[in-house]
């Protein structure tokens, strides 16, 4: 089944010809067949007249949790009255999820992926860590594994109640990384004080790059510290937060292939200040921007709330902001199929109600999705 789509008033590819006007696409099956001046576009089996409006290649969201139970408004509600946002309540939502039935996760998260896609998002990761015993993560995974397009083991997400951190440490290394790892691509940990320090960080990284995981990185989230460093120094993907950055910090971002992903809606949920986006990308980074949906420090599954916070509050350009939250997670996820609409992508295209991607800043928080398609299917 192949479509054509036509009447397109701006379209952003993030391929070498940029964002053309004029342009039509056709899609075939799971990939884009073609891109190029309307004029010009071969016959397909359905024609889609899009009436001058914008598109783009759906959002890539690199960063979310979205296999968890429970609700965190009371930590949200006490933190909008002062209190700050700490690393220990992420065991509210372990011992929910701990608690839920298989059904009752996989329903919550399959509605969340779906919110998401009907907001344009079109790739999508997600992540363990709120089960932390080897019974509760390999279910994360495998849960994850059903719906996502990408899943990272983030067993080192906290230490749980009543264990040590040496025990827990070993545990991950050992029983829990290999149950969990046929199931996932990648391996995290919550480099943090309150979660793990450097030399856990590590063990764990090393433990998961040993088994054949790509890694990432939470790092810089609450304060500075070793997070980046350490992403860079085993070649993680990306680094994800990057909320407190040091000058050394940033030159060690741009001068090597590792991500910086920001997670603006995270900054603003826990009231910590946005990511210093404009030294990374003048120093040369690359960056990604995504939600990270999670109960407890960013309930949101917006990517155009990203795109618009990142244009509005953080000298991004809404080129920029567009770029990092489409090719930037792409990148932030090592894949070259999504991200970009050119022939051979895969066919994930989201169309705006607005004749330019500048009207995501210019009218936030008005829900502009128009259309989407995802691995070429409609999905909304
Ligand atoms: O990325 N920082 C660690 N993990 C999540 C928060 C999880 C939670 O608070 O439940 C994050 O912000």
């Amino acid at each position: 089944m192949s479509v054509l789509i036509t009447g397109i008033g701006e379209l952003t590819t993030n391929a070498a010809d940029g964002v053309l006007t004029g342009a039509a696409l056709v899609l075939d099956g799971e990939r884009v067949a073609w891109v190029g001046p309307a004029a010009q576009a071969p016959d397909a089996d359905e024609r889609v007249d899009v009436e001058g409006r914008a598109v783009l290649p759906g959002w890539v969201d690199s960063h979310t949790h979205l296999v968890f139970a429970g609700d965190r408004t009371a930590e949200f509600t006490a933190r909008m009255a002062g209190e700050p946002y700490a690393a220990g309540g992420i065991q509210v939502t372990v011992d929910a999820t701990r608690a839920a039935s298989d059904a009752a996760l996989a329903a919550g998260l399959r509605r969340h992926v779906a919110e998401a896609v009907a907001q344009g998002t079109t790739c999508l990761e997600t992540k363990t860590g709120y089960g932390l015993t080897v019974a509760d993560e390999l279910r994360a995974a495998r849960l994850a594994a059903s719906v996502a397009d990408e899943v990272t083991f983030l067993g080192a997400h906290l230490v749980p109640a009543g264990v040590s951190m040496a025990d827990y440490v070993d545990l991950v290394c050992g029983e829990m990384l290999d149950a969990v790892a046929p199931h996932v691509r990648w391996a995290d940990v919550f480099c943090e004080t309150g979660a793990f320090d450097e030399a856990a960080s590590r063990a764990v990284l090393s433990a998961a790059a040993a088994k054949g995981l790509e890694l990432r990185v939470h790092g810089n989230q609450l304060g500075p510290g070793p997070g980046v460093a350490l992403a860079v120094s085993l070649g993680a993907a990306s680094v994800d937060h990057c909320t407190y950055l040091t000058p050394s910090d940033v030159d060690l971002l741009a001068s090597s292939s590792t991500v910086a992903t920001l997670l603006p809606a995270c900054d603003l949920s826990t009231r910590q200040p946005l990511p210093d986006a404009r030294t990374l990308l003048d120093a040369g980074a690359t960056v990604a921007l995504a939600s990270n949906c999670n109960p407890g420090s960013s309930y949101t599954t917006s990517m155009a709330y990203c795109v618009a916070t990142a244009v509005l509050q953080m000298r991004m350009s809404v080129a920029e902001a567009v770029r990092a939250a489409t090719l930037g997670g792409a990148q932030a996820l090592r894949r070259t199929d999504v991200g970009v609409l050119s022939a051979g992508a895969r066919a994930d295209v989201h169309v705006l109600d607005a004749p330019s991607v500048t009207h995501l800043a210019y009218r936030p928080g008005v829900p502009l999705t128009w259309a989407v398609w995802r691995r070429g299917e409609r999905a909304r």
